[in-house]
């Protein structure tokens, strides 16, 4: 898996076979870094290539999350290669209709902030479907996109997404086979996963303008980019499932030539990463009999002490078997594996044999970083760990990376400014008062709003902190660059986050750092804040107190480990479930209605409780004793990354 330099090209014809559950010939990388390198590889050949007959390069492009980083390689090229865009022709693949062009929310507007401001593309070669052209003459102007291609020569290549409607372009769940350049109701899944980036469900365009099935079908090469768990499910469904109109993507089965370039996580799901042993013999692991043996019990819904060899036959793994003793000691090892990752003492039993136990006894106190992307994850995704850490007398720091702001509604600003004016009114507040009533839904937000924002989550955090019982000097706020851009968009991550990261673990020189490895956080700034964390432990690793310090991950608001994958499970107490809710009530702004709800309309506390509950149910499941809620971590090592 996950090599820099694999390649990506379809096989020739017959020769694909990944196992007997694919469809769609597909290329993983460990990260989307990696693969969208050598997507824009294959382009960048592709242009030099018809650039070397004399011909024009027809593309048909794609806009969102997926391509971002294709295009920053290309530009990239085109300014250390001197790879040129003047033989290219390109087709975007849709637009929001109505949509004026100026609207930082339009797909002209990304295509230029993200390529075409950057490359020397002529201008008259560049098509993107107009989301200004009045309603009645939509279809002819249609028809007109169609003509265009066509007279082009047809698309060399194209480049796609996947929503997880299993749309392509914005062919909705319904569209034909044969379907054309047309308007089309975007899904609610499409319109809940855009209201982020437009602030709120209702202001997402109902409607917009996409090339066809048909049209994209034509392409003679599609590549289709996938990243994140989040694409996980309908990527396997796309892959493995029948051709549907009920997800479109499913029609690039037919493709000759399509390849899907996925990422660890949005490939986790296919049957041959997820459940191996059912589509071909394996290298048992330690790691891999664990997950399977996990995986069969729950399978048959059975504790793991009481699986059979039948069951273990009647399930792909009889070769397991085979080549070790008895189901009978497979399960016990299983069972003990698992039971070892239960610990009321999360920094370690003081004074006890630590040799079954997920930590250390010693040093019996510990100095401990919480890091938390925003400021609530901490409480949010490990309350329970966080209180028992404190109780149990370690040193506990918590970290916040960003500021939060852009989550804060406008109406809670409004509200601290006009407290705070009645009781002595000051110049600052009149203008946040003013810069608040100008707003319309595309301006940012004013630097003193903002200041305003981030300060309110701070005093949030602060309340949740003393509850849980920790000095304000333990509690840390980076404000990390990278995010203070004010809006959904982040820069990406510079050396000053990097040394800033450095600077605070430098300062505590801690024996336990959790953080989020939260991969599915829709807006990406959990991901980011743990790219930030590793390049950090890259930096400081040589350094001997680093020998001294563990690396714990935990999930946010919206995944949790899988059973197989948890190395330390904390459980909670009926009473500590509660102070953990009571906790995250502090952050009264994410609270009701926050602004960036998702499609899971559960509160955050919600969440966690329930999230907590099912992990304890599941190792209840499994055969182990039962806990009224669990939270559960993955060790990080960074010496062996
Ligand atoms: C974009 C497009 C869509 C996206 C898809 C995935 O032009 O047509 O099909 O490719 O919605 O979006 P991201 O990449 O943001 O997850």
């Amino acid at each position: 898996m996950g090599t820099g330099q694999q390649s990506i090209q379809h096989e020739p014809a017959g020769q694909f076979e990944a196992t007997r559950f694919e469809k769609i010939h597909n290329v993983i990388f460990d990260d989307s870094k990696e693969g969208s390198l050598q997507v824009a590889r294959e382009i960048s050949d592709l242009i030099r290539d018809r650039a070397s007959k004399g011909l024009q390069c027809i593309l048909g492009l794609a806009t969102g999350s997926s391509p971002i980083k294709v295009y920053e390689e290309l530009v990239r090229m085109h300014r250390e290669e001197g790879l040129s865009f003047k033989n290219v022709v390109t087709f975007n693949l849709d637009e929001y209709h109505p949509m004026e062009k100026a609207n930082i929310q339009s797909y002209h507007y990304f295509m230029h902030q993200h390529l075409f401001d950057h490359v020397d593309i002529p201008a008259e070669n560049v098509h993107i479907p107009d989301g200004t052209i009045p309603s009645y003459v939509v279809q002819e102007y249609c028809r007109a996109y169609e003509r265009e291609i066509e007279k082009a020569g047809g698309l060399d290549f194209q480049l796609l997404g996947i929503g997880r409607t299993g749309h392509i372009g914005f062919n909705e769940p319904g569209s034909h086979f044969n379907s054309a350049t047309r308007d089309i109701t975007l899904d609610h899944i499409t319109r809940v996963d855009a209201a982020g980036s437009f602030k709120g469900l209702e202001n997402v365009p109902r409607k917009a303008i996409t090339m066809g099935i048909g049209t994209i079908r034509k392409a003679k090469r599609i590549v289709l980019m996938a990243w994140g768990q989040n694409k996980s499910e309908i990527v396997k469904e796309t892959v493995e499932g029948e051709i549907s109109s009920e997800v479109p993507a499913t029609y690039l089965q037919e493709h000759p030539n399509t390849t899907f370039v996925l990422d660890k996580e949005a490939a986790q799901n296919l049957t041959r990463i997820d459940t191996p042993w059912l589509v071909q013999s394996c290298d048992w692991t330690k790691d891999l009999t664990h997950k399977a043996v996990v995986w069969l019990s729950q399978r048959k819904g059975k504790p793991i002490l009481q699986l059979t060899d039948k069951d273990y036959n009647d399930n792909g793994m009889s070769d397991l078997l085979s080549t070790e003793e008895s189901s009978y000691e497979i399960n016990i090892r299983t069972f003990n594996r698992l039971q070892h990752t239960i610990t009321g003492w999360p920094g370690g039993k003081p004074g006890s044999d630590d040799s079954n136990r997920p930590e250390r006894a010693e040093p019996a106190k510990k100095r401990v970083i919480i890091f938390s992307p925003h400021p609530d994850d901490d409480v949010i995704s490990m309350g329970g760990t966080f209180d028992r850490l404190v109780s149990q007398g370690h040193e506990v720091h918590i970290v916040y990376q960003t500021s939060g702001n852009i989550a804060v509604a406008d109406h809670e600003v409004l509200k601290v400014a006009e407290v705070a004016n009645s009781i002595q009114p000051t110049a600052y507040f009149e203008q946040v008062i003013q810069d608040l009533g100008n707003k319309t839904d595309m301006d940012f937000d004013s630097e003193a709003v903002r200041k305003v924002k981030g300060s309110i989550r701070r005093s949030e955090s602060y309340g949740a902190t003393r509850y849980m019982g920790i000095p304000d000097s333990q509690v840390h706020f980076l404000d990390l660059p990278f995010y203070e851009t004010g809006t959904i968009k982040k820069n990406p991550l510079g050396e000053q986050d990097i040394q800033i990261m450095n600077d605070i673990i430098e300062k505590i020189k801690p024996h336990q750092i959790y953080a989020a490895g939260d991969l599915a956080d829709p807006h990406g700034t959990h991901r980011v804040c743990l790219e930030a964390l590793f390049a950090s432990l890259d930096v400081l690793k040589s350094k001997p107190f680093m020998e001294e310090c563990w690396v714990w991950l935990y999930r946010g608001a919206w995944h949790e480990w899988d059973t197989h994958e948890i190395e330390m499970a904390v459980p909670m107490s009926p009473e500590q479930v509660l102070r953990k809710r009571k906790a995250i009530f502090f952050h009264q702004t994410q609270k009701d209605g926050v602004m960036f709800q998702g499609e899971d309309l559960r509160e955050f506390w919600v969440r966690a409780e329930d999230r907590n509950k099912e992990t304890a149910q599941r190792y209840q499941s499994l055969g182990l004793a039962s806990y009224a809620a669990m939270e559960a971590f993955v060790r990080y090592d960074f010496y062996k990354k």
